[in-house]
């Protein structure tokens, strides 16, 4: 069965490591086509999105091989400039290959990925932003096709510092023509990641971590070892997870200095953190108090994947609050299943009115796209009984195995 099972109402005890990050390694596998060698990287998570990634690669004329979380990749014979639309559909985060595939090969038919449960996601800033360098775009209604002589670099102002627009600019910056300056450039820790990587292999950036990226092209770029840095998402999630059932836990590896906005939420409720150099330590010993106000926001205000995980905090909280989502348009599905578990949430547009409850109870719920399946998990291990969580596979897109670790924390989680 594709669920997982949650037997919930103990306070959580334990420490676990956490995987490396999904959003970060994504666009580094997309920038390996722009290596006409083997680059490895180190700590990738075992995670379907990345194996989905790394079917692409290998659609595209890659070698990819494992050992262990080490993910080994040669591009030197990539050559197709075609991705099937199954592929580009089945994982959005595939339309990060475009600027990568735009460097190497020069040419691109790919059809559009299309929206996903949480929004229609549109490719708009993308497209727009890579017409300044020179790239032409012909538009069909399913796919498009993108072709540049060659990249040239340019003055590039996103109207949105949209994570994947900027990191599709700067795959197709590093060996343009020219120098690129990125304004407005997506500020998330997954950028500069993206940006050490290339950086890394010989590509000269400067403003790494900004709001503004001054990209000189390169003639090539060099084989690369590279280690993928800790997720910041995956450690937000399980800080919730203590937030939600109680307890005392650590987390090994958790990057504290990306996830200000999370720490600062769970000391104004509460909460006992501890920061140092190893990770995050969380004791949640009494019922918290809630957050009046919530708002997503771009990085480093208090990041739309952890929106669905904190709604299943705050239903138990002590008090009302009201959770603002600005980032996408459809990011409040999990709220059904949680009034399911016994939550009194609702929504009127992009809020979530919550009056926090004394307890949930566990019940038979539903995944329906990736955080907000985590959030059920959070949920369950608060909820008195039993949880079952169907679609466990919209899960496994982004947590390596979080049955695993949060039996590490000391939960009763188990597949079904
Ligand atoms: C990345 O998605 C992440 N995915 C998302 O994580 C994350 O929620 C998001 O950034 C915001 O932080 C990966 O990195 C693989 P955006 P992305 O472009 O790049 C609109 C998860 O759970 N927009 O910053 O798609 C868009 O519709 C996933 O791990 C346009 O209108 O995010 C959305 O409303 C979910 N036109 C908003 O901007 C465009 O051309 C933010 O999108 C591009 C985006």
């Amino acid at each position: 069965m594709d669920s997982i099972h949650i037997y919930g109402g103990n306070l959580l005890k334990g420490e676990t490591r956490i995987q490396g990050s999904k959003n970060a390694v994504l666009p580094i596998l997309a920038a390996t086509l722009l290596v006409k060698g083997t680059c490895i990287i180190k700590n990738c998570p075992r995670i379907a999105d990345v194996y989905h990634m790394q079917n692409l690669l290998q659609e595209l004329g890659c070698l990819v091989s494992w050992a262990g979380n080490t993910v080994t990749v040669n591009a030197a014979q990539a050559s197709d400039n075609r991705m099937s639309g199954e592929s580009v559909t089945r994982m959005r985060s595939s339309i990060m290959l475009l600027g990568a595939m735009l460097g190497r090969m020069g040419e691109v038919v790919m059809s559009y990925p299309g929206g996903c449960v949480i929004g229609r996601r549109p490719i708009d800033i993308h497209l727009a932003a890579l017409r300044k360098m020179g790239v032409e775009i012909e538009e069909e209604e399913h796919m498009f096709t993108a072709r540049a002589v060659r990249l040239q670099g340019a003055e590039v102002k996103l109207p949105f510092p949209s994570v994947g627009a900027t990191e599709n600019v700067i795959l197709a910056a590093v060996l343009a023509e020219g120098t690129t300056v990125l304004e407005n450039a997506a500020r998330e820790p997954e950028i500069a990641a993206l940006c050490e990587f290339l950086a890394a292999a010989g590509a000269d950036m400067e403003g790494i971590g900004s709001g503004r990226l001054v990209i000189k092209g390169a003639d090539r770029l060099h084989e690369v070892k590279y280690t993928v840095p800790a997720d910041r998402i995956v450690a937000g999630t399980y800080m919730t997870a203590a937030m939600a059932a109680g307890g005392s836990i650590f987390l090994e590896q958790a990057p504290s200095n990306q996830l200000g906005a999370l720490l600062k939420a769970a000391e104004e409720m509460g909460c006992c953190v501890t920061i140092n150099k190893e990770g995050i330590g969380m004791d949640v010993l009494r019922r918290l108090k809630a957050l009046p106000y919530l708002k997503t926001e771009v990085y480093d205000g208090f990041p739309t994947d952890l929106q669905s995980p904190m709604m299943a905090v705050m239903a138990l909280a002590d008090g009302q609050g009201i959770v603002e989502e600005n980032i996408f348009e459809n990011r409040f599905r999990v709220v059904g299943d949680l009034v399911k578990m016994g939550a009194d949430i609702e929504t009127v547009r992009n809020k979530a009115y919550i009056r926090g409850v004394e307890k949930l109870t566990g019940a038979a719920v539903e995944a329906e796209e990736l955080r907000g399946g985590a959030a059920l998990a959070v949920a369950g291990l608060a909820a008195e009984g039993r949880t079952v969580i169907k679609n466990r596979h919209f899960i496994e897109r982004g947590y390596e195995d979080i049955c695993r670790d949060l039996r590490d924390l000391g939960a009763d989680a188990s597949i079904g």
